[in-house]
Protein backbone atom coordinates (compact mmCIF):
# COMPACT_ATOMS: atom_id res chain seq x y z
CA UNK A 1 0.00 0.00 0.00
CA UNK A 2 1.13 3.60 -0.95
CA UNK A 3 1.10 6.62 0.82
CA UNK A 4 -0.76 9.29 -1.17
CA UNK A 5 -1.75 11.30 2.03
CA UNK A 6 1.26 13.31 2.88
CA UNK A 7 0.02 16.88 3.22
CA UNK A 8 -2.94 15.34 6.00
CA UNK A 9 0.46 14.18 7.67
CA UNK A 10 2.24 17.39 7.54
CA UNK A 11 -1.11 19.56 8.36
CA UNK A 12 -1.80 17.54 11.19
CA UNK A 13 -0.99 18.84 14.43
CA UNK A 14 1.52 16.13 15.90
CA UNK A 15 5.05 15.96 15.47
CA UNK A 16 4.76 12.54 13.58
CA UNK A 17 7.12 12.87 10.37
CA UNK A 18 7.91 16.66 10.91
CA UNK A 19 11.75 15.38 11.04
CA UNK A 20 13.78 18.62 12.74
CA UNK A 21 17.04 16.39 13.02
CA UNK A 22 19.44 15.73 9.76
CA UNK A 23 19.63 11.96 8.78
CA UNK A 24 23.11 10.24 9.81
CA UNK A 25 23.46 8.61 6.73
CA UNK A 26 23.09 11.96 4.70
CA UNK A 27 25.61 13.47 7.14
CA UNK A 28 27.97 10.58 6.60
CA UNK A 29 27.94 10.72 2.82
CA UNK A 30 28.36 14.44 2.49
CA UNK A 31 31.23 15.08 4.70
CA UNK A 32 33.00 11.65 3.33
CA UNK A 33 32.81 13.16 0.09
CA UNK A 34 33.01 16.61 0.25
CA UNK A 35 33.65 17.08 3.99
CA UNK A 36 37.50 18.69 2.96
CA UNK A 37 36.09 21.04 0.61
CA UNK A 38 36.53 25.12 1.50
CA UNK A 39 34.00 25.89 -0.98
CA UNK A 40 31.26 24.04 -0.39
CA UNK A 41 28.18 26.49 -1.84
CA UNK A 42 30.01 25.66 -5.17
CA UNK A 43 28.33 21.78 -4.66
CA UNK A 44 24.64 22.04 -5.74
CA UNK A 45 22.24 19.66 -3.80
CA UNK A 46 18.60 18.70 -4.39
CA UNK A 47 17.31 16.80 -2.01
CA UNK A 48 14.37 14.71 -2.87
CA UNK A 49 11.35 14.60 -0.60
CA UNK A 50 12.71 17.10 1.65
CA UNK A 51 10.03 16.74 3.97
CA UNK A 52 10.15 19.52 7.33
CA UNK A 53 13.85 20.18 5.78
CA UNK A 54 15.46 18.42 8.23
CA UNK A 55 18.39 17.45 5.81
CA UNK A 56 18.30 20.82 4.15
CA UNK A 57 19.16 22.66 7.48
CA UNK A 58 22.36 20.28 7.35
CA UNK A 59 23.14 21.50 4.24
CA UNK A 60 22.31 25.02 5.49
CA UNK A 61 24.76 24.96 8.39
CA UNK A 62 27.82 23.33 6.46
CA UNK A 63 27.59 25.98 3.46
CA UNK A 64 25.94 23.58 0.48
CA UNK A 65 23.92 25.48 -1.59
CA UNK A 66 21.09 23.05 -1.12
CA UNK A 67 17.44 22.75 -2.93
CA UNK A 68 14.72 21.08 -1.31
CA UNK A 69 11.28 19.87 -2.76
CA UNK A 70 8.05 18.16 -1.85
CA UNK A 71 4.88 17.57 -3.05
CA UNK A 72 3.20 19.00 0.61
CA UNK A 73 2.54 22.75 0.21
CA UNK A 74 3.06 22.55 3.88
CA UNK A 75 5.71 20.99 4.52
CA UNK A 76 7.30 23.23 1.91
CA UNK A 77 5.92 26.57 3.52
CA UNK A 78 7.78 25.13 6.77
CA UNK A 79 11.52 24.74 5.03
CA UNK A 80 10.95 28.21 3.51
CA UNK A 81 9.41 30.07 6.82
CA UNK A 82 12.92 28.35 8.14
CA UNK A 83 14.96 30.01 5.49
CA UNK A 84 15.60 27.20 3.28
CA UNK A 85 15.24 26.99 -0.84
CA UNK A 86 12.43 24.84 -1.62
CA UNK A 87 9.61 24.85 -3.99
CA UNK A 88 6.49 22.45 -4.36
CA UNK A 89 7.25 20.45 -7.26
CA UNK A 90 6.59 16.09 -7.89
CA UNK A 91 9.26 13.96 -8.40
CA UNK A 92 7.47 12.73 -11.67
CA UNK A 93 8.67 15.74 -13.09
CA UNK A 94 11.54 18.11 -11.60
CA UNK A 95 11.33 22.02 -12.66
CA UNK A 96 14.98 21.94 -13.24
CA UNK A 97 17.62 22.41 -16.47
CA UNK A 98 19.48 19.05 -17.62
CA UNK A 99 22.36 18.89 -16.07
CA UNK A 100 21.71 21.45 -12.41
CA UNK A 101 22.93 19.40 -9.52
CA UNK A 102 26.51 17.87 -8.42
CA UNK A 103 24.34 16.00 -5.89
CA UNK A 104 20.44 14.31 -5.82
CA UNK A 105 20.27 12.45 -2.47
CA UNK A 106 16.53 10.87 -1.24
CA UNK A 107 16.06 10.28 2.36
CA UNK A 108 13.07 7.60 2.10
CA UNK A 109 10.91 9.85 -0.25
CA UNK A 110 11.16 8.04 -3.81
CA UNK A 111 10.37 5.04 -2.51
CA UNK A 112 6.85 6.50 -1.30
CA UNK A 113 5.68 5.92 -5.15
CA UNK A 114 4.72 2.76 -7.34
CA UNK A 115 7.38 1.21 -9.23
CA UNK A 116 6.09 3.36 -12.56
CA UNK A 117 6.66 6.60 -10.52
CA UNK A 118 9.69 5.57 -9.19
CA UNK A 119 11.29 4.85 -12.45
CA UNK A 120 10.18 8.11 -13.95
CA UNK A 121 12.01 9.83 -11.43
CA UNK A 122 14.79 8.06 -11.66
CA UNK A 123 15.47 9.29 -15.28
CA UNK A 124 14.23 13.10 -14.00
CA UNK A 125 17.15 12.67 -11.11
CA UNK A 126 19.81 11.70 -14.01
CA UNK A 127 18.33 14.44 -16.41
CA UNK A 128 19.26 17.22 -13.42
CA UNK A 129 22.39 16.20 -12.55
CA UNK A 130 25.41 17.03 -13.68
CA UNK A 131 27.75 14.28 -15.27
CA UNK A 132 29.95 12.51 -12.54
CA UNK A 133 26.88 13.41 -9.94
CA UNK A 134 26.30 11.38 -7.37
CA UNK A 135 22.71 10.56 -6.53
CA UNK A 136 22.58 8.73 -3.54
CA UNK A 137 19.24 7.43 -1.80
CA UNK A 138 18.10 5.53 1.44
CA UNK A 139 15.29 2.80 0.67
CA UNK A 140 13.89 0.94 3.10
CA UNK A 141 14.10 -2.39 1.31
CA UNK A 142 12.19 -5.00 3.88
CA UNK A 143 10.53 -4.40 6.86
CA UNK A 144 7.93 -6.42 8.68
CA UNK A 145 5.72 -4.00 9.40
CA UNK A 146 3.68 -2.20 7.21
CA UNK A 147 5.24 1.40 6.36
CA UNK A 148 3.10 2.13 3.18
CA UNK A 149 5.47 2.04 0.44
CA UNK A 150 7.30 0.24 -2.52
CA UNK A 151 9.96 -2.72 -1.54
CA UNK A 152 13.19 -2.43 -3.76
CA UNK A 153 14.94 -5.58 -3.71
CA UNK A 154 18.77 -4.55 -4.79
CA UNK A 155 18.42 -6.71 -8.20
CA UNK A 156 15.85 -4.62 -8.82
CA UNK A 157 17.54 -1.02 -7.89
CA UNK A 158 20.69 -2.24 -10.38
CA UNK A 159 17.88 -2.65 -13.20
CA UNK A 160 16.01 1.31 -12.43
CA UNK A 161 20.12 1.66 -12.34
CA UNK A 162 21.01 0.57 -15.24
CA UNK A 163 21.96 3.68 -17.18
CA UNK A 164 24.16 5.04 -13.76
CA UNK A 165 27.60 3.82 -13.02
CA UNK A 166 26.73 2.43 -9.41
CA UNK A 167 28.99 3.03 -6.94
CA UNK A 168 28.20 0.88 -3.80
CA UNK A 169 25.03 -0.29 -2.38
CA UNK A 170 25.15 -0.88 1.23
CA UNK A 171 22.61 -2.55 4.16
CA UNK A 172 21.67 -1.35 7.49
CA UNK A 173 19.98 -4.14 8.93
CA UNK A 174 17.50 -2.87 12.57
CA UNK A 175 15.62 -4.82 14.73
CA UNK A 176 13.92 -2.50 18.02
CA UNK A 177 11.28 -3.41 20.52
CA UNK A 178 13.67 -6.35 21.80
CA UNK A 179 14.18 -7.37 17.93
CA UNK A 180 9.62 -7.78 17.48
CA UNK A 181 10.49 -4.81 14.91
CA UNK A 182 12.91 -5.40 12.07
CA UNK A 183 14.19 -4.00 8.91
CA UNK A 184 17.01 -3.76 6.20
CA UNK A 185 17.98 -0.36 4.59
CA UNK A 186 19.60 -0.05 1.31
CA UNK A 187 21.87 3.49 1.19
CA UNK A 188 22.67 3.14 -2.48
CA UNK A 189 25.38 5.64 -4.12
CA UNK A 190 25.29 5.56 -8.00
CA UNK A 191 26.73 7.99 -10.49
CA UNK A 192 25.85 9.61 -13.78
CA UNK A 193 28.55 8.55 -15.95
CA UNK A 194 30.76 11.15 -17.90
C1 LIG B 1 9.21 9.58 4.74
S1 LIG B 1 9.12 11.29 4.23
C2 LIG B 1 10.86 11.69 4.30
C3 LIG B 1 11.08 13.17 4.49
C4 LIG B 1 12.56 13.58 4.66
N1 LIG B 1 13.36 13.14 3.53
C5 LIG B 1 13.15 13.12 5.96
O1 LIG B 1 14.27 12.61 5.97
O2 LIG B 1 12.51 13.33 7.00
C6 LIG B 1 8.82 11.18 2.45
C7 LIG B 1 8.65 12.54 1.78
O3 LIG B 1 8.57 12.38 0.36
C8 LIG B 1 7.58 13.27 -0.16
N2 LIG B 1 7.08 12.70 -1.44
C9 LIG B 1 6.58 11.44 -1.62
N3 LIG B 1 6.26 11.26 -2.93
C10 LIG B 1 6.56 12.42 -3.57
C11 LIG B 1 6.47 12.84 -4.93
N4 LIG B 1 5.98 12.04 -5.88
N5 LIG B 1 6.91 14.08 -5.25
C12 LIG B 1 7.40 14.90 -4.28
N6 LIG B 1 7.50 14.56 -2.97
C13 LIG B 1 7.09 13.33 -2.62
C14 LIG B 1 6.52 13.32 0.93
O4 LIG B 1 5.67 14.44 0.85
C15 LIG B 1 7.39 13.29 2.20
O5 LIG B 1 7.74 14.58 2.64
Amino acid sequence: MLRNDWEEVYSANTFRNKNQYPSEEIISFMMRNYGELKNKSSIKVLDMGCGWGNNLKFLKDQGFSGTGIDISKTAIQNCISLGYDAKVCDFGKLTFHNNSFDVVFDRQAIQHNSIKNIKKTIQEVERVLKKDGSFYSIMVSEANYDIYTTYMTESGIREILSDFNIISIDKHIKTSDNQSVKSTTLLIHAKKPF
